[in-house]
Formats: structure tokens, sequence, C-alpha cells
């Protein structure tokens, strides 16, 4: 029986960077996420029993909500929705999923790379037909559905037992329980060539793969361990949990120390690599080198046509605002075009659609390509299996040749996290006020040739984004970034993105940060981080 519930509306249901993002208890509010799943379905594009792809990243609050979801599609007029075993499915695997079943969408529970459990992080995010997040457009309408909402629709029926494979019915509307692992592994064996990193391994090229006790678990036990045939214990902290271990599950040098240690051994794998929560974004290590995430997206445009399913070149790149310019001077040399979004993968969207680009990528360790829509973590560790086992070089290797052919672009992004919203605002709203007087400006050597507050017009709808951060750039490319995080939960969190660029192989060696030291000192006198904030330094540095 299906049953109308009346509600009242709440008034913070706008979708952030991803999705829905708050802390569990505050979901946790009676109706709260009922409000904003009726609010999606009221919201979204969809034809007579249309079909929904529903999964998470398996933390805290993941079953709960995936029973209500289930339940309240049944209401809503679904004719089937397609879930992943125990309500798991990372990102990208729900991505492909809504491609190949073609549904109308996707409705993936996640909070990304922050915390879980009961006092942790949850996120509901929904993704268009394409496999890729809502743009704008819907996730607008999506707000401002939920402000009028009256009433929800749910089934009284229990949902099935989502740990038992198959099919069953809720309502009308059918349930199909998948193994969430098949389908993606299937996709990446058209992309790559697995049986050659098989052989990589085999003869010897050794790997850690940190799956930091989130999604990735299962896909990299059976994609790495299984079919890749690398060692039993390749694979570390491979068993989801729902508060993933009480870690933070954002593979950087942060949060990933203990990985990047053992590969800084003399003695240690040859490769490293590490996935985030729901497994979208990637951090690729080398026996003595960190790959920057940035440098990982230009490195990967450049050697793509190595993977047979990228042979044929690629059409163009696409990096997020602040993701550094590497990227670009690839696109240079070899001749692709190149766009700059706001932050935020639903940007690449239209771009992977309209075959303008065919590699995405942001500095915050987000790399993918139109193979799905999403950033995809474990495409990533492929990709570079690939690269790697077809050159024969080491990861360091690869890195410094890059350098010298393409030259390096230093770059850091500085994090300052829980600060107080109305500072972190008077901070941008200063900077905002001061552009239109800061061209030609000097602070120590650095002179500012252009300062702007980044906007974007979508070059295949048109749509316009405006206030997507501000960048001052000075004479010979340096860059400073600066914008406030649309996915935190708490206060505000001021990001500053810093590059420096060096053409010269024989200073491509100092550390970062030597080389962006003077960018550092300058960012805080522009745009008073420390005077603003109270903060001496920033809380990560990426
Ligand atoms: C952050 C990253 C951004 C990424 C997003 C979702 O958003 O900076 O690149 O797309 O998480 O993973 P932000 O908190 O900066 O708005
Ligand atoms: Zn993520």
């Amino acid at each position: 029986m299906i049953e109308t519930v009346a509600t009242t509306p709440f008034d913070d249901q706008k979708p952030g960077t991803s999705g829905l993002r708050k802390k569990v208890p505050h979901f946790q509010q009676p109706n709260y996420a009922q409000n904003f799943i009726q609010s999606i379905f009221d919201a979204v594009e969809r034809p007579e029993e249309a079909v929904l792809v529903i999964g998470g990243d398996g933390r805290f609050f993941n079953r709960e909500v995936i029973q209500l979801a289930i339940r309240m599609a049944a209401a809503n007029g679904y004719g089937r929705v397609v879930v992943g075993q125990n309500g798991i499915l990372s990102t990208p695997a729900a991505s492909n999923l809504i491609r190949t079943r073609k549904a109308s969408g996707g409705i993936v529970l996640s909070a990304s790379h922050n915390p879980g459990g009961p006092k942790g992080d949850f996120g509901i995010k929904y993704n268009i037909a394409n496999g890729g997040p809502a743009p704008e457009g819907v996730t607008e309408a999506i707000y401002r559905r939920s402000k009028e909402l009256s009433a929800y629709r749910i089934s009284q029926a229990a949902a099935p037992d989502l740990s038992v494979l198959g099919e069953s019915r809720i309502e009308g509307m059918v349930v199909e329980v998948i193994d969430p692992v098949a389908d993606y592994l299937a996709l990446m064996e058209t992309l790559f060539d697995l049986d050659r990193i098989k052989a990589h391994l085999a003869a010897g090229f050794t790997m850690r793969f940190d799956a930091m006790h989130a999604v990735t678990g299962p896909y990299a036990k059976a994609i790495f361990e299984g079919r890749l045939g690398a060692p039993a214990g390749t694979v570390i902290n491979g068993t989801p949990l729902e508060d993933f271990g009480g870690g933070h599950p954002d593979p950087n040098a942060v949060y990933a120390a203990e990985l990047i240690s053992e590969l800084m051994q003399a003695d240690g794998p040859d490769f490293g690599a590490a996935s985030d929560g729901d497994g979208d974004r990637n951090l690729i290590v080398g026996r003595g080198v960190v790959v920057s995430p940035s440098d990982s997206l230009a490195i990967i445009a450049a050697n793509a046509h190595l993977a047979p399913g990228y042979a044929g070149g690629i059409a163009g790149i696409a990096r997020s605002m602040p993701t550094s310019q590497a990227a670009d001077r690839v696109a240079a040399k070899r001749g692709l075009a190149m766009f700059e979004t706001p932050t935020g993968w639903k940007f690449f969207g239209n771009l992977l659609d309209a075959g303008k680009v065919t590699i995405c990528g942001e500095e915050s360790s987000g790399t993918g390509s139109d193979h799905v829509r999403e950033k995809d973590g474990v495409w990533a560790v492929l990709m570079w299996l690939n690269i790697l086992a077809v050159r024969g070089e080491s990861v360091r290797e690869i890195v410094e040749s890059h350098w010298r052919e393409f030259g390096r672009t230093y770059y850091q992004r500085h994090d300052y996290e829980e600060i107080d919203k109305r500072a972190a605002d008077g901070l941008m709203a200063s900077l905002r006020d001061r552009l239109a007087s800061m061209a030609g400006q000097r602070f120590g050597t650095l002179v500012v040739s252009e300062a702007d507050d980044f906007s974007y017009k979508d070059p295949v709808d048109g749509s316009i984004s405006t206030s997507q951060g501000v960048r001052i750039v000075f004479s010979g490319g340096s860059r400073v970034v600066f914008r406030l995080s649309g996915t935190g939960t708490k206060g505000a969190t001021l990001r500053v993105y810093l590059e420096v660029f060096e053409s010269n192989p024989e200073r491509h060696a100092r550390a970062p940060e030597e080389a962006l030291a003077e960018l550092i000192a300058t960012a805080d006198v522009i745009g008073e981080i420390s005077r603003r904030t109270g903060r001496a330094a920033p809380d990560v540095i990426t």
C-alpha cells in the first residue's frame, strides 16, 4: 500500500558542489531524507516506469536511506530500481550502470571523502541519465521543490533483502539487486590491456592499493588481486566499514600518510595508490615520488593513447579552474582542445556528451574520462598501470621526463577548515572589491597581470555560472586562486590554490614549498588570510 505522508519543508536542502551533504544527525531528523528524495522525484524528468539506479558508499546511515529510497521510488511510479548488493555501489560504478541500464537517473548516497559514522557526514546526490551529477538547473529545481513540499509518497511494504542477488517486486516496481563489481570490471576490460598489466605484475612489478576501509575494497580485490593476479595483501584496508575504521577516507598526503611512507622506502613497492569513500578520487604514488593530481591529469592526457580504449587519441582535455595549468601545456603542444570549468565534476558532463573532451581532471584527486560521467579512482589506477606496463619505466622516470618535455608546474592547495563563515565571506568580498584595481600591483618580485572572479559559460548549453573563485595571475604565469568550499558541512572552508611554472629542467628538483614560498607569502598579504581568519597556517596542504 502506498501512503502519502504530510510533511513540512526544510529550508536548507540546497545541493552543493556534489549533492546535499549534512552531518548524520541532521539527516536523521524526521522526514529530512524523505523530503529531499521526494523533491528529487518531483523535480526530475523521467518517463513512466523509469529505471532508477541506487547505491552508496556503505557509510553509516546508508542502509536506512537505501530502504527509504526504494520504498519511495515504488510509490512514485518508477518501473525498476537497480541496486548494488548490500546497497553498495562506487560512484563511478553507479554512473556506468545508469548509462548501461538506460536509467533516467540515479541516487548516490555518499559524502565522498568526508568522515562517516554516527557523528560523521552523509550525503544524497542525484545523477541524470547521462550518468553524471545533476547540472545546476536540475539541482536548483530540486531545491525549489524542497522549499514548497507538503507531502511525500512511500510504500508501506518493506524493501527486499539487499544481500540476495536477483529480482523481486515492491508494489508494481521491480527491485534488481546486482553484483556491484561485475559491470564495472567489464567496462575496464574494454579500456585497458589488463593482460599486459597482469604480465607486468607477474614479471615482478609490485603495487599496493589502500582502499581506506571504503567502497573500493571489493572493486580493488576483484580487479587487482583477482583479474590482475597481484598477490593477496596488495589491497590494504579492503573491507568497507560504516565509519571507515574511524579514518578520513580522503586519499591525500595527510590521510594516506602510511601508504606514502611505505612508498618512500628504498625497498618499497614500485607503485602505490588509494581511493576515497565513494571511489571516485585517486592518489598515485611511485617509489620515492607522490604524483600531484594536476600532474597526473597532464601525464594521463599525454599517455592515454597507450591504453587500447584511447589508442585513437583523445579529443580534448578539461580541467577545473583551480587545477594547475600542467594539462594546458600538454594540450598546447599536442594541438588538443582545452577547457577550463568551475569546480565540480558536473561541469564536465556537457563537454563529454558533446565529444569535445575525452580526459577530465581536478586538482582534488579526481581524474576520469568519457567512459562514465564521474571521476573514477580505480580507472585512474588502471590507466597508470597500463602506461607503466607499456613504457616499462618507473613512476619517477615518467614524471621527470614529463616535466622535461612540458615544464614543471609547482602546485599546492592550502585549506583553512571550519573557519567562521562570516570571516570567510568577508575575505572573499574584500578580494572581489579590490579586483578592479589589482592589475599592475607589485608584491615583492610578483606583479599582478590579471585578476578576476571566474565565471563560466558552458559552450554546449550556454548556461552561465558566476562567482566561481577569485583568480590572481602574475606576470610569468604564476597564479593564486581563492574560493570557498561547496562541500563542507560545518563553518566555511577556504581553499587557496597556488602554482608556479618552471620551464628550466635544472630547477625541477626543488621542493614545492620552496618554489612556492614567495607566492604563499603573497597570497596571505593579498587575501588577508591570517588577519581575517585568525589562522597562522592552513589545516591541510595537498
Ligand atoms: C571538492 C573539490 C572539488 C570536487 C568536490 C567533490 O569541492 O574541491 O574539486 O569536485 O569536492 O568531490 P569543494 O569542497 O572545493 O567545493
Ligand atoms: Zn568522492
